[in-house]
């Protein structure tokens, strides 16, 4: 065996080229998703305080956003609707005029190439901002999973390409795949946040689509933080139910849950790199703290080495426009 001195492992580090040669880990535009907030209404373009540079937008803004997206060549969006309207079945989540319909209809108009991946989740159109129906203080699963089934089928009939379902209720992906083959959708594929913790770090996602829970918490469906063997238990059961693609979320303090569904599994793998990791990179880069293009390339790249073939991500169009070659 070869030791020091004859070994110097310094000797491929010496010139960029020679580490782009033994490199391991590559982001590339095609892995990114661009999560996009859609308001109903006209002529909204509000930027969402704790996430610098992020906006929610009503349906009418979305052509010049989309063909700016598309143009970066980052191949899929992820939708978020925040409706005029909440009740306690969550309707305009399933209305066929509700504002992620019209979104898709804008956004296949214009970019019909551009992929459209829509988040499947009742606490946006709920008036007491949980993921499920409210029964006697609690969310009652089993009567969550036709609403749910109801809601992807409609985003599906308005022309989106994917379904992400994200209430972590049990079933809704056999309740999604049943109503969508049911209706002649047997190609659309299903991206299932299988394991979806219940992180403080999605508190800027609340402000932006002003879904915080108005009693409780979601620590009785969202997964605990300290678990990994479940997380694996979750995802057998998503692919079970029938999963195209599976997902870890969020993701720089669940680098190790990446890693062990890759080497478990053998689905497509996402990871959704979340509203407060977004927020915490963007605030330090404002104060000057951190270099923002290399800590953003650093984190990404994590992700992709700690085993995720897809990266939902905040930063994805300075991402592309970083890594555009052309
Ligand atoms: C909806 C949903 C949430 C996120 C994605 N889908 C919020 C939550 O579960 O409270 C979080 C995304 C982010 O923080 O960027 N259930």
């Amino acid at each position: 065996m070869t030791a020091f001195p004859q070994l110097r492992l310094r000797r491929l580090r010496r010139t960029e080229s020679l580490r782009a040669l033994v490199r391991e880990s590559h982001v590339a535009i095609s892995d990114l998703v661009y999560p996009l907030f859609i308001e109903e209404g006209n002529g909204i373009k509000q930027e969402i305080t704790s996430m610098p540079d992020v906006f929610r937008f009503s349906p009418d803004q979305l052509p010049s956003q989309v063909e700016e997206i598309a143009r970066l060549k980052i191949p899929a969006v992820l939708l978020f609707g925040i409706p005029e309207h909440k009740d306690e079945v969550g309707s305009a989540a399933y209305h066929p005029k509700g504002v992620i319909q019209q979104a898709i209809q804008a956004i296949k108009k214009s970019t019909p190439e551009l992929l459209v991946v829509t988040d499947v989740c009742l606490c946006e159109y709920t008036s007491h901002g949980h993921c499920g129906i409210v029964a006697n203080g609690d969310v009652d699963n089993d009567q969550t999973l036709p609403l749910l089934a109801r809601m992807a089928l409609s985003h599906v009939e308005a022309g989106a390409d994917i379904v992400a379902p994200s209430d972590m209720m049990d079933g809704r992906v056999k309740a999604i795949r049943e109503a969508l083959d049911e209706k002649g959708f047997q190609h659309i594929p299903i991206l299932s946040y299988a394991a979806k913790y219940a992180s403080a770090f999605y508190g800027p996602f609340r402000e932006a689509t002003k879904s915080a829970p108005q009693f409780g918490d979601r620590r009785s469906y969202q997964m605990d933080p300290p678990n990994v063997r479940e997380a694996l238990r979750e995802i057998e059961q998503d692919i079970a139910e029938g999963a195209d693609i599976v997902m870890v979320k969020p993701t720089l303090a669940y680098l190790d849950v990446i890693r062990r569904v890759r080497d478990t599994f053998n689905h497509p793998l996402a990871a959704y790199n979340v509203s407060g990791e977004y927020a915490m990179v963007k605030a330090a880069a404002q104060q000057g703290w951190l270099d923002e293009r290399q800590i953003v390339l650093e984190i990404l790249t994590a992700i992709k080495r700690a085993g995720a073939d897809i990266i939902l991500t905040y930063h994805a169009k300075d991402v592309a426009r970083w890594l555009q070659t052309t």
